[in-house]
């Protein structure tokens, strides 16, 4: 596993890191960008498309006993009214007199100061109280959150006064059709989860699955969030990975368990540092509406700890509440106890964004050389987007026609990127800000003499020679030593 003793503090670091690399780009900058979206570059498409797919060998190709699902993201807006989507997905929303800007009030932390003898109040914006209190830098300073505050008429941090709170419901509309009315009305999916309740029958009776069993998909979600924020962290459209569990009621605390280390082990697996993540347990008050008990897996990010993933008992209330809206069967017979029961749902959902973001901050490291500072992403090698660099010392024809040919032996094997621009210093500084593993260096010796290439550790920048007829077996070992 890479070892990384840096800690990321200052996340515009990776903001720029990013721009500059090809791994995440604002959304049509050139007009201006678009408030909190984002694009991936070519460099940061192949990490989430890594982290997917390592996601979906975990939860469905390894596993006999979960099936994969795509669905669509526009569905029949009744799917939302049984849900509780439409009446319950709502965050309380306080706007400020003067500016009219409207915070989440969970968002808002209200400081009090004592000036002059006189009580003095004042707002503070921030994820959570930690972030709250290290903005106010003045540990004896009382600081609660605006619902826990009884008196009216609060200041807002933008200077008006803050209004009482109104729900505000974030379920993106839009209309299906010619014609733009409430008939004609439809809602982008706020949560990939809806497509595999509803389709539960559709997937057990072609798939003759027993309970225990699961259904996963990854895919677009969206959330018209009043507060986006930290670049990828909480963005209106975004990715999950989701994956619903079907057991017999009775069971579901094992599974809940069960699956909450299995996420746990997911994240550490692929180099996330351990010190870096816990788990929080929802209070009574923070449940979502349809859980009975939710945990979050969630990572230490450089502003403060933040929700990574949310592993729920979801009961069997969305079964229940489609089957009743529906008037359909939604129940499963256990042949084994010949009984019928609708099956309670452990739900493992993940942020597919969320978890570029997590493996990006921890991977980042800044290293004191003689003469420079050098900044390197130590991604798991199987989330690294280039797992090997061919670098030519110079554009020499012979060099070329040896690169080449090196280059052909390893694009099938490995991601590979030929680069033979810039000099040598320079490219192990691009390779090395990717966070590619492996580089290997073709020189005039390899033409002329020993048909032997350099094979460079992006870890410890130690370097060895090794014949061109094992190349492959070089690049394992070395790629070994960093899992
Ligand atoms: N189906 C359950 C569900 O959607 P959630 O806790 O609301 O639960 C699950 O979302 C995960 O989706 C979160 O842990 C987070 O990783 C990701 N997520 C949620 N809202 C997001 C947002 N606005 N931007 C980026 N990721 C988000």
């Amino acid at each position: 596993m890479p070892v990384n003793n840096y800690k990321l503090t200052d996340l515009d670091k990776l903001v720029s890191l990013s721009k500059r690399r090809g791994i995440i780009f604002p959304s049509s900058e050139i007009y201006g960008g678009l408030a909190s979206v984002w694009d991936y570059g070519p460099i940061g498409v192949e990490i989430k498309r890594n982290i997917k797919d390592l996601w979906w060998k975990s939860f469905v190709s390894e596993r006999e006993d979960i099936l994969g699902f795509d669905a669509s993201i526009l569905m029949h807006p009744n799917v939302w009214q049984a849900s509780g989507h439409l009446d319950s997905f709502s965050d309380p929303l306080v706007e400020c007199s003067e500016t009219g800007k409207r915070y989440r009030e969970d968002n808002i932390f209200i400081a009090e100061k004592e000036d002059k003898g006189k009580k003095q109040l004042f707002s503070i914006e921030a994820n959570d109280i930690e972030e709250a209190k290290n903005l106010v830098n003045d540990k004896s300073t009382e600081i609660k959150n605006l619902k826990d505050y009884k008196e009216k008429n609060l200041p807002s941090p933008e200077g008006g006064i803050l209004s009482e709170p109104r729900m505000f419901n974030l379920m993106f509309k839009t209309f299906m059709g010619p014609l733009e009315n409430e008939n004609a009305t439809v809602y982008l999916r706020p949560e990939t989860a809806q497509a595999m309740f509803v389709n539960f029958i559709n997937v057990f009776n072609s798939s003759r699955k027993k309970i225990p069993f699961g259904i996963a998909q990854q895919g677009k979600s969206f959330r018209n969030e009043i507060t986006p924020s930290n670049f990828t962290f909480r963005t209106r459209e975004f990715e999950q990975m989701e994956m619903e569990w079907f057991c017999k009621p009775g069971e579901d605390e094992n599974w809940h368990k069960y699956w909450i280390n299995f996420s746990m082990e997911w994240f550490k697996q692929y180099g996330i540092r351990k010190e870096n993540l816990r788990l929080r347990n929802h209070d009574k008050t923070e449940l979502p509406h349809y859980s009975k008990a939710s945990s979050d897996i969630e990572y230490n990010f450089p502003w403060s700890w933040g929700e990574l993933e949310t592993i729920s008992n979801r009961t069997d209330y969305d079964l229940k509440a489609h089957a009743k809206l529906s008037g359909k069967d939604l129940t499963y017979f256990d042949q084994s106890t010949n009984e019928r029961y609708t099956p309670f749902v452990i739900e493992p959902s993940m942020g597919a964004d969320r978890s570029v973001l997590a493996y990006l901050c921890d991977a980042y490291c800044e290293e004191q050389l003689e003469n420079e500072t050098r900044t390197l992403l130590k991604l798991h090698p199987k989330i690294a987007p280039i797992t090997v660099a061919i670098l030519p010392l110079s554009k020499n024809e012979k060099l070329s026609s040896l690169s080449k040919k090196v280059y052909d032996i390893l694009k099938s094997k490995y991601n590979t990127q030929y680069d033979d621009t810039q000099s040598i210093g320079r490219r192990y500084r691009r390779q090395d800000e990717i966070g590619t593993p492996i580089c290997v260096t073709i020189d005039f010796e390899s033409v002329e003499n020993d048909n032997a290439v350099t094979i460079r550790n992006r870890d410890t920048m130690e370097q060895m020679r090794v014949n061109i007829d094992r190349i492959v077996e070089g690049i394992e070992d070395s790629i070994t030593e960093m899992q």
